[in-house]
């Protein structure tokens, strides 16, 4: 059988901008993998970075693939942040797949698919292919309209050096022209398998033309020899995209509404093999990338003994996980044990602590948060801001930057100011706060058992249901 990897242009690549980490662009490691106390927007922090720069060296390295590593620490103590430092820090020709592990379970195909899916998102095989392109420089375009504008054709005139050639245009070609801006002078290359045009500059004898460029402009000799040349080309896909595209019910659409389904075994049986063979050839390179699975311990039993299965496979990517557990029940299960992972997953991991942040350190990464935010705001609401961070968490003062600065705004402000993080202070709760104002306030809320009392009187539940 033969197996397709190109579908469209896939854009769906995972849209991993989150926005309460967007002030992080790396790991801020040296070249000697050392962390720097403050640097690509990474706070302190410094064992654990440290290790995540290892961790970096071996994926980049290709040395630890089949491997888990786990970050383990308190709430708020940068355990998504490292994630997404290390991720940064791969650049974009590794696969990055992040999910949440309650993610998992909101999907409409099973949580096994699911896992399975993420897996091999992650993981990104380079495919060597020979095409043939013509390449060469633009002479003269001519495009005719019909009169209803529905359907146009035309000529392109070609040259290298040594030949020129004309060929007919159709409705695509000339669509494409116009979308790349096309126009005589430039040098473009056609590839003849999906009739894709890449313009690679503008010809050295146009140079003079000063209004057909813009600042960035490259200029290029036309090329010589044959207008038609064999090229190799290299592109990447992942694992995942080549099942969505050669799997016959839903075709490669399915990549861009994410509505892929459940894909046969006997796809993926097949794929693997293929894919298996082009790297005895030569023809592709294996990337593994990494998958980040945030919050594990909402994992199950099920899932985590999918994950150990999974992490045995042929292609395997590396499994990093983030936990603010410590000894606690695995779900569905009776047991206890550390960070709610089980003794066999655990034996596999490489574990990372995250430790708590002292003010200082909190500070630093409140005012990142304010310059990210574009929020000006002065030395007294900024202490009250990491007094507030250290008491409480790091999320919530990190939150309040926000409120502030709409309530400085209100008051027709651009400097946010003490009373101001008072105020929103007072606003919004903390979880501790909410959780003492629940205590002292149970009575007004619904309980478990859908009853809530109004005034002095218990309403139950079942007489609260509203009659269909
Ligand atoms: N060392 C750090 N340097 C810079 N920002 C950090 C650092 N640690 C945490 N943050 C920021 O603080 C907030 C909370 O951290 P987060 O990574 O979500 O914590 P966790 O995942 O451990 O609960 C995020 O906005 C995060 O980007
Ligand atoms: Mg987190």
């Amino acid at each position: 059988m033969s197996i397709e990897t190109t579908g469209a242009t896939t854009e769906n690549s995972s849209i991993s901008l989150i926005a309460s980490h967007s002030h992080i662009t790396g790991l801020g490691l040296d070249e000697h993998l050392q962390p720097k106390e403050t640097s690509q927007g990474m706070v302190g922090q410094l064992n654990a970075r440290k290790a995540c720069g290892i961790v970096l060296k071996m994926i980049q390295q290709a040395q630890i693939a089949g491997r888990a590593i786990l970050i383990a620490g308190p709430p708020s103590t940068g355990k998504t942040a490292l994630a997404m430092g290390l991720s940064q820090s791969l650049g974009s020709d590794v696969p990055f797949t992040a999910v949440t592990a309650s993610e998992l379970y909101s999907k409409e195909i099973s949580k096994t698919e699911s896992l399975t899916q993420c897996f091999r998102k992650s993981i990104g095989i380079r495919i060597k292919e020979e095409t043939e392109v013509i390449e060469g420089e633009v002479v003269e375009i001519q495009i005719d309209r019909s009169l209803t504008g529905g359907h146009k054709q035309g000529k392109i005139t070609i040259r290298t050096t040594d030949m020129e050639t004309i060929y007919e245009l159709g409705n695509k070609m000339i669509d494409e022209l116009s979308k790349e801006k096309i126009v005589a002078g430039d040098i473009i290359s056609i590839d003849k398998a999906n009739g894709k045009i890449t313009k690679l500059g503008r010809s050295f004898t146009r140079a003079r033309d000063y209004d057909a460029m813009g600042a960035d402009t490259k200029f290029i000799s036309c090329p010589e020899g044959e207008l038609q040349v064999r090229k190799e080309v290299l592109h990447t896909v992942s694992l995942h995209e080549i099942d969505v595209i050669n799997s016959r019910q839903q075709g490669f659409l399915a990549l861009f509404s994410g509505d892929t389904g459940e894909i046969r075994s006997e796809v993926r049986d097949q794929i693997n093999l293929k894919v298996g063979e082009w790297k005895e050839e030569g023809k592709a390179e294996i990337i593994p990338g990494v998958l980040f699975i945030d919050e594990v311990h909402m994992l199950d039993i099920e899932c985590f003994s999918f994950i150990n299965r999974l992490l045995e496979d042929e292609f395997s990517p590396i499994v990093i996980m983030a936990t603010n557990r410590g000894i606690s029940k695995t779900r569905g299960t009776n047991y206890k044990s550390p960070h709610g992972l089980p003794l066999d997953l655990l034996d596999r991991s490489i574990i990372i602590k995250t430790e708590k942040y002292n003010e200082e350190e909190i500070m630093k990464i409140l005012q990142i948060r304010c310059n990210e935010e574009e929020v000006e705001i002065n030395i007294d609401a900024m202490k009250l801001l990491t007094k507030i961070g250290s008491e409480t968490s790091l999320r919530y003062a990190s939150n309040l930057i926000s409120v502030s600065n709409l309530i400085a705004k209100k008051r027709r402000s651009e400097t946010v100011e003490l009373e101001d993080i008072k105020r929103s202070y007072l606003l919004f709760l903390d979880s501790s706060r909410s959780v003492a104002f629940l205590q002292e306030n149970e009575s007004n809320y619904i309980d478990d058992d859908g009853n809530v009392q109004f005034g002095s009187k218990v309403v139950s539940g079942d007489a609260m249901e509203v009659d269909s």
